[in-house]
């Protein structure tokens, strides 16, 4: 399991590594961010012109779990008889085409990743407009104590302004070395997480299956 770092200790723990790595190693900083090439699909399920019917699922992934979880998520949500489309947030979707848009994205460092951040900017008239859930992936603050449940929910506050009222719920990931840039295995490696698989696919089949859409 990974130790429960605050967000402060984490952020200290980050700036010395990218500090490290920019001031010591100059342009082998660059090369050392450089994340490995990891699979980002996109999915149709059912096709379906009638917008009534049609449901988005975006994401936004380092590491390639999000992804995966999107994914099951548009399959869970076909077996319900809608037509999902499921696509990486850097193809930016356009959300009027849907009745409903599930949003999802990893933590880093405390908060969803900036491409998410940014197309909810650049499309929060639109979704606001639309009947909208967040997901969330993380690995730390999974406890259900109350200091836990702060913390996770403060990953969502810049996301909760943009989006009020959406629906949020939290699921865990994974941790895979092989699939983190060497600066990432770094700030991994400082705070002594450990390499796991969390995710838990009979909770997102069930909230799948009972999201109000
Ligand atoms: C560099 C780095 C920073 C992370 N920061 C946080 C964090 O602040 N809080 C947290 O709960 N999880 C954090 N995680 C865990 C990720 O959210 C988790 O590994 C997630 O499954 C990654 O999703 P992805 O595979 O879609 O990129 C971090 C992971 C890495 C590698």
């Amino acid at each position: 399991m990974m130790k429960t770092y605050t967000r402060r200790e984490f952020l200290k723990v980050t700036g010395i590594v990218v500090a490290g790595a920019s001031v010591t190693c100059g342009g082998l900083g660059a090369l050392a961010a450089r994340s490995p090439k990891v699979n980002t699909p996109e999915l149709i399920f059912g096709k379906e012109d009638n917008m009534t019917n049609r449901i988005l699922v975006t994401y936004a992934t380092k590491a390639g779990s999000t992804a995966e979880i999107a994914a099951k998520i548009g399959e869970h949500l076909s077996e319900r008889g809608f037509s999902v489309d499921v696509i990486n947030v850097k193809s930016k979707p356009d959300p009027k085409e849907y009745q409903a848009v599930i949003l999802g994205s990893c933590i880093r460092m405390g908060t969803w990743l900036p491409e998410m951040i940014d197309y909810i900017t650049a499309n929060q008239v639109a979704l606001n407009a639309t009947r909208t859930a967040l997901f969330t992936v993380h690995m730390q603050n999974a406890g259900d104590d109350e200091t836990s449940k702060a913390a996770r929910s403060a990953y969502m506050d810049k996301v909760r302004a943009l989006m009020p009222g959406s629906e949020e719920v939290y699921f865990l990931g994974t941790m895979d070395f092989t699939k983190l840039s060497i600066l990432d295995r770094l700030i991994s490696k400082m705070v002594k997480a450990e390499e796991s698989d969390q995710r838990d696919w009979d909770r997102i089949k069930l909230w799948s299956e009972s999201l109000v859409i």
